[in-house]
């Protein structure tokens, strides 16, 4: 199966978690932008959604549903996103979208975290993808040399700003055996917004685009 079908599966299969009533958490990227379509059809379903991105907001809005402010909805019962890299834990790489301060916050509001792949994104340890940092722009240098002392090969996405106006850094050369201790330590780093890595709160469910779930 190829890998658009695959991000097609994974959309499609996410929609079995939807509620009626529901307000939905709705992530960014390819795979979310087939849950969107899979949301569109069943849209007098739900109350409304919150989202991750100025991308998915605008998704969202063509097809009718209300975007909500999540200071205002409290706990989301559902959120559904995709991943960069996803381990046999659910811990996840995010970021490649530039959306993973947003997507961590959804993440932190829901009750079940669905996440959506497809088969090449699922790994044994965490790392091959470069792991996005978003950074206070004015800390950009700082942060970088910090992460060079840890080990990692920091590179600035040039040209990124992300809905939060900071800048993003994708560190290479990484092989994350403690995904949840390097998220803590990395996020000490003062002038990091978010690290990209979802240890601490990992997805509840992985539904990969070649039918596994786990
Ligand atoms: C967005 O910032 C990311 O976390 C995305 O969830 C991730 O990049 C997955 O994107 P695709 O579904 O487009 O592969």
């Amino acid at each position: 199966m190829d890998i658009e079908t695959q991000k097609r599966a994974a959309g499609e299969a996410a929609i079995e978690f939807v509620e009626d009533g529901m307000i939905v958490g709705v992530g960014t990227g390819s795979t979310v932008k087939h849950f969107i379509d899979a949301l569109a059809k069943i849209r007098q379903r739900i109350d409304g959604a919150v989202s991750s991105s100025e991308q998915s907001s605008t998704l969202l809005r063509e097809i009718g549903i209300p975007v909500l402010d999540p200071n205002a909805v409290g706990q989301i019962p559902l959120y559904v996103d995709g991943a960069d890299e996803c381990d046999p834990h659910r811990c996840l790489i995010k970021g490649g979208g530039a959306a993973l301060t947003r997507e961590k916050i959804l993440a932190a509001l829901a009750k079940k975290f669905v996440c959506i792949v497809d088969a090449h994104k699922c790994v044994d340890v965490l790392g091959k993808f470069p792991l996005p940092v978003e950074v206070i722009p004015m800390a950009r240098s700082h942060v970088a040399r910090e992460i060079e002392r840890r080990g990692g090969t920091p590179v600035w996405r040039q040209g990124c700003v992300t809905d939060n106006g900071n800048w993003i850094l994708d560190v290479h050369g990484l092989r994350i055996v403690d995904p949840v201790t390097l998220e803590s330590e990395w996020n000490q780093i003062t002038g990091v917004v978010t690290v990209g890595l979802f240890a601490h709160r990992p997805a509840d469910v992985v539904l990969v685009g070649d039918g596994r779930r786990f």
